[in-house]
């Protein structure tokens, strides 16, 4: 994390965190442009000269700021709906760099990516092939696709973001996938150029990725036997990062051993990381309300919560919450709370902190799955999302007002 102590008081970049809670209110979501170039930029010297595409996944953080540092860099994107891909049209990237996954597609959203073209779709279900065939044919137009295969594996993490299970609901079953490509490949609107596969997030090893990929390239050679040839392997994301204690593999280690498995295979790669790119890069800003000692816990009541940032309370995610001005103080334990009303509106627990009632909170790693699954429970405004560039922040998204929660509501006509 760009985060660095200067005269007791946390930056994010060159930029005082302090001073832009001042300026900018709290919550706030803060991102750092050279923490997300420079992950990115991991990527994108590991793949080096091999062929491919690093693929962000936007559904980690959408905010077209966030789309736009990275298109710059030539990125392509993972979309998952048409909202994600008109984002990434408004921020600057290219269609040709995206790739479509999501098990429910609708005939719409197929047109729509058609029309602009998309580079490939990830098809995720016999009947989806059929569909996206006659939407293609309807437009005169082929589209490119890879069939996304559940590999059976256990990526060994949260059971809510593994997803290379047999029970999970993504992909096709590789056992079944011949068939599927067979079939593919006699529709008409279709052109098969790859093969996909993605087993979940927050992975902190590399070998259920290399099991993963051993049973793609089987699959790889039994479609070679059937004619069927693939040009392209896009692994997915799920890369985990350090929330606390956890050692993920380096981006430059995971993708050698990759490349070594295939050896002189001539496959392009694709890769679809989120957290990876964006998590480390933002923090959430909060300023403790009140403090509210009890007979049995110590709580400290912050303007966040899970309505700014679910992670704790879906996936009893840990992250790590600092003061932005730290006390020379006795510490005590802790539960860092929101005001919503939900005993699971937590940010964290019982963490050793020595705070008084106004002092500023950062909560780290919030830069993927932070904002971009928020929500307006108990009416609460949306925390306005800020990008740090060396000491200039720029507002990249304007915080909510309550006029913006009610603005696509409406009342009954006055009755007699
Ligand atoms: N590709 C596909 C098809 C995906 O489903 C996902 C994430 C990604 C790529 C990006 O994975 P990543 O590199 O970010 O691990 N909300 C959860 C994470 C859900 C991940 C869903 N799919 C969390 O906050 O932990």
């Amino acid at each position: 994390m760009p985060l660095t102590l200067q005269n007791n008081s946390l930056y994010f970049e060159q930029a005082s965190l302090d001073a832009i809670a001042n300026q900018f209110g709290t919550p706030a979501y803060v991102y750092s442009r050279a923490a997300l170039t420079s992950a990115y930029q991991d990527y994108a010297n590991a793949l080096g000269e091999w062929p491919g595409t690093i693929c962000y996944a936007v559904k980690a953080n959408s905010n077209i700021g966030v789309l736009n540092v990275l298109a710059r860099l030539g990125a392509g994107f993972d979309i998952v709906s048409v909202g994600e891909l008109e984002r990434v049209l408004r921020a600057g990237g290219q269609p040709s760099k995206m790739v479509f996954s999501g098990v429910g597609k609708t005939a719409s959203e197929m047109a729509r990516a058609l029309e602009v073209g998309v580079g490939c779709f990830n098809v995720e279900s016999a009947n989806e092939l059929e569909t996206l065939s006659q939407v293609a044919g309807s437009q005169n137009k082929v589209a490119s696709i890879s069939i996304r295969v559940n590999p059976d594996v256990d990526a060994k993490t949260h059971p809510y973001i593994s997803t290379g299970l047999k029970e999970n609901k993504f992909g096709i079953d590789i056992n079944d996938a011949v068939a599927v490509y067979q079939r593919a490949s006699s529709l008409p609107g279709l052109r098969i150029v790859g093969v996909d596969c993605h087993i979940g997030s927050q992975l902190t090893e590399t070998q259920p990725f290399i099991d993963a990929l051993d049973r793609v390239l089987q699959l790889v050679d039994k479609l070679a036997d059937k004619g069927i040839t693939i040009h392209h392997l896009d692994l997915g994301g799920g890369l985990g990062v350090t929330y606390d204690q956890e050692v993920p593999p380096a981006v430059s280690d995971y993708i050698s051993a990759i490349k070594a498995k295939l050896g002189d295979r001539k496959l392009a790669l694709m890769f679809e990381p989120g957290r990876s790119i964006a998590a480390n890069a933002g923090v959430l800003l909060t300023r403790v309300e009140y403090l509210k000692p009890t007979e049995h816990k110590n709580f400290a009541i912050v303007d966040a919560a899970m309505n700014d940032l679910i992670r704790p309370a879906l996936y009893q995610a840990w992250q790590g919450i600092v003061p932005v001005n730290p006390r020379d103080a006795d510490s005590q334990v802790w539960d860092i709370v929101g005001p919503v009303c939900e005993t699971g509106d937590f940010l964290g627990k019982d963490r050793e902190l020595a705070i008084e009632q106004g002092d500023l909170l950062a909560i780290k790693s919030s830069g993927a799955y932070g904002f971009t699954m928020s929500s307006n429970y108990n009416s609460r405004p949306r925390a306005c999302e800020l990008m740090v560039d060396g000491d200039a922040v720029h507002v990249i998204r304007k915080r909510e007002t309550i006029d913006d929660l009610v603005a696509l509501e409406a009342i009954l006509p006055a009755s007699e």
